[in-house]
């Protein structure tokens, strides 16, 4: 039975055409150690895919580069057929080296290859939302950009973001292809990119925090917020992800986790509201 909890999040509209539940839920924590190979019980993380969507969450990160495909065909198996408001945003761009190995390649033939094999490990026919994962400094932008318009034209790609950059870099990437959505580390202990949230505010971006949890140090028990959680009636994890879905309108936190009782836990801050006495003094205690 679905229980639409991260309704509370309210919604926002990518692209001018899909609408999302702003809480949504990123896979990164359903691989191995390093992000690499499978997760230590595959079991839990099909159960904690199937639970975010039972309790309303209709806007679920990932990427090519988890496992890599680990997460992919985790959630093709825990969701696929998929409910027809589910949006999945993925990226292709950060090739795996190995175990906590990353390097960008945004080589059109690399670029469009990831994509195809995403098609095929979600069970798509379409990408709602592919983010460029990084961009590649030894290929031109506008190669790396052209390719997915390419592949957007084609119709294998709905809309395109960015991941990880700044700016005069959206600006330069729009030059070649609209872009809807920009995904930067953004979390209330780490606020340098303060000027890109205003930035997509603005613009209508979809602006994704990633590590909105600051991996998992605002929601441990003895963290920065441990102690305001407790008088908010609230855990931390929960003030946290309040905190950002307050921030602005076009925020949308993409929480990790590869536990059920985590991910509960994450999709009620959706009906923590914070006033703006809260939000300032969160603020301005962390940070
Ligand atoms: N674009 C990029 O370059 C990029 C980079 C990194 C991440 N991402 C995306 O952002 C998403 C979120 O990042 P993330 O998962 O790395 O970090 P996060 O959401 O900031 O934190 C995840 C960590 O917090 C713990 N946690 C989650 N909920 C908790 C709770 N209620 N209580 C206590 N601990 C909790 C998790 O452990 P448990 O598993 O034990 O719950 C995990 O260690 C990723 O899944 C991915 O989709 C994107």
């Amino acid at each position: 039975m679905t229980e639409a909890v991260a309704a509370a999040s309210g919604e926002f509209t990518i692209g001018g055409d899909l609408t999302v539940r702003r809480l949504g839920y990123g896979t990164m924590q359903l691989t191995g150690d390093g992000v690499w190979g499978d997760p230590r019980d595959p079991d839990e993380a099909v159960r904690v895919l199937r639970r975010a969507v039972e309790l309303g969450v209709n806007f679920i990160d990932t990427a090519d580069a988890y496992g890599p495909f680990t997460a992919d065909l985790l959630l093709k198996k825990a969701l696929h057929p998929y409910a027809d408001d589910l949006v999945i945003a993925t990226k292709a761009g950060f090739a795996r080296t190995g175990p906590g190995g990353w390097e960008p390649i945004g080589r059109p033939a690399y670029l469009r290859q990831q994509v195809e094999l995403s098609l095929r490990h979600l069970g798509l026919e379409r990408i709602d939302l592919l983010q460029l994962h990084r961009i590649d400094p030894e290929v031109p932008l506008a190669d790396q950009i052209g390719e997915l318009a390419t592949l957007q034209q084609e119709g294998k790609i709905r809309h395109i973001g960015l991941s990880q950059v700044s700016i005069a870099q959206i600006e330069e990437a729009a030059g070649t292809a609209p872009i809807v959505s920009v995904q930067n580390l953004y979390n209330l202990s780490q606020r340098d990119d303060e000027d890109l949230v205003e930035y997509a505010e603005k613009n209508g971006l979809g602006f994704i925090p990633w590590f909105p949890l600051a991996t998992g140090e605002l929601a441990k028990a003895g963290g920065p917020l441990a102690k305001i959680a407790e008088s908010h009636h609230a855990s931390p994890s929960q003030l946290a992800l309040a905190w950002l879905l307050k921030r602005s309108p076009v925020m949308l936190p993409i929480p990790g986790t590869s536990s059920v009782a985590h991910v509960e836990d994450n999709i009620d801050a959706a009906k923590v509201e914070l006033t703006q006495e809260e939000f300032d003094q969160l603020t301005a205690a962390v940070g």
